[in-house]
């Protein structure tokens, strides 16, 4: 297998092929004046099995088209097997039809992919787990979230109160819990489908003097996690801190959520930034070993 270093998950893609020994396939992206993205592989990947390892957060537009000329430029060059490696992916939570006249955008997005060329891919933590159901192609995620919480044990909080935001997340903060030992437990949320607003309300929860992380699958604007972090403080929590796998910090949303008493943002490397404390590099090259 080679591995293909997309250009916007470079420095992830390093560490994969330096953990699996694969060899590296550098690329050549550029934008044209006009938000064209051109990319070239600059080494042959002929007769070859490659991973493009490449993720499609912000702009995720661009970055989903650079996956699909990655992938046709592979098999034009002869590759033989393409496996996209797509740590966030993005259009994944519009994954049915929530209000007459939308799309599935996943479902596009998937097709998409496969027309490029991409045999099967492998994501992180996709938002829920029906929408590989919507892949022509062989489609898999994996979850990171015991690594997260990996990253909190290291630093001594062990017992934390690991919180879901909402009961969809609720199998995260277990899957959490299983490493830190201590309790779980989740808020509930709603969302206004029409504006998109959202409200959280919370059950008593026994977090009074407790250090508590919430864990999440994605920080967006933040106001998730500022939700939570008002409704921890009201309950007495001691400390606070926030986790998720996708860091995608829109705005200001790293400065609201320190605002709102949390104590520190852990994100992952699916989308690079100064948040991304946890690599994804060991469990995604565990996943590539094994294929
Ligand atoms: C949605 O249900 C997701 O799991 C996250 O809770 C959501 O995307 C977070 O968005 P925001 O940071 O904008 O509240």
């Amino acid at each position: 297998m080679k591995i293909i270093l997309g250009p916007s998950s470079k420095e992830l893609a390093e560490k994969i092929a330096e953990l699996t020994g694969f060899e590296k396939v550098p690329v050549v992206s550029r934008v044209f004046p006009d938000g064209e993205s051109y990319v070239r592989l600059e080494s042959s990947v002929k007769d070859e099995h490659v991973a493009i390892v490449h993720t499609t957060s912000k702009p995720q537009d661009s970055s989903l088209m650079q996956l699909c000329f990655m992938a046709n430029a592979a098999k034009r060059n002869g590759a033989k097997k393409v496996t996209a490696v797509v740590p966030y992916l993005a259009y994944a939570r519009q994954d049915k039809i929530f209000l007459d006249g939308e799309n599935v955008s996943i479902e596009t997005i998937a097709a998409m992919l496969k027309a490029a060329g991409i045999d099967q891919l492998i994501t992180v933590n996709i938002h829920a787990e029906n929408a590989l159901s919507r892949f022509p192609l062989p489609a898999k995620t994996l979850t990171a979230i015991p690594t997260l919480a990996e990253y909190f044990t290291k630093k001594g909080l062990t017992k934390a109160f690991a919180l879901a935001p909402d009961k969809g997340a609720m199998y995260i903060a277990q899957q959490a819990q299983q490493i830190l030992g201590g309790e779980a437990g989740n808020l509930e949320k709603q969302r206004d489908r029409h504006t998109g607003q959202t409200t959280q309300t919370a059950a008593h929860l026994s977090v009074k003097d407790k250090v508590v992380i919430i864990f999440d699958d994605i920080i967006s604007t933040g106001g998730t996690i500022v939700g939570a972090a008002k409704i921890l403080h009201e309950q007495g929590a001691a400390k606070i801190y926030a986790a998720c796998v996708h860091g995608l910090l829109i705005g200001d949303a790293e400065k609201r959520i320190l605002d709102a008493g949390v104590e520190e943002i852990v994100a992952t490397d699916s989308v690079p930034s100064k948040n991304s404390k946890v690599t994804l590099a060991p469990l995604l090259s565990e996943a590539l070993k094994a294929l």
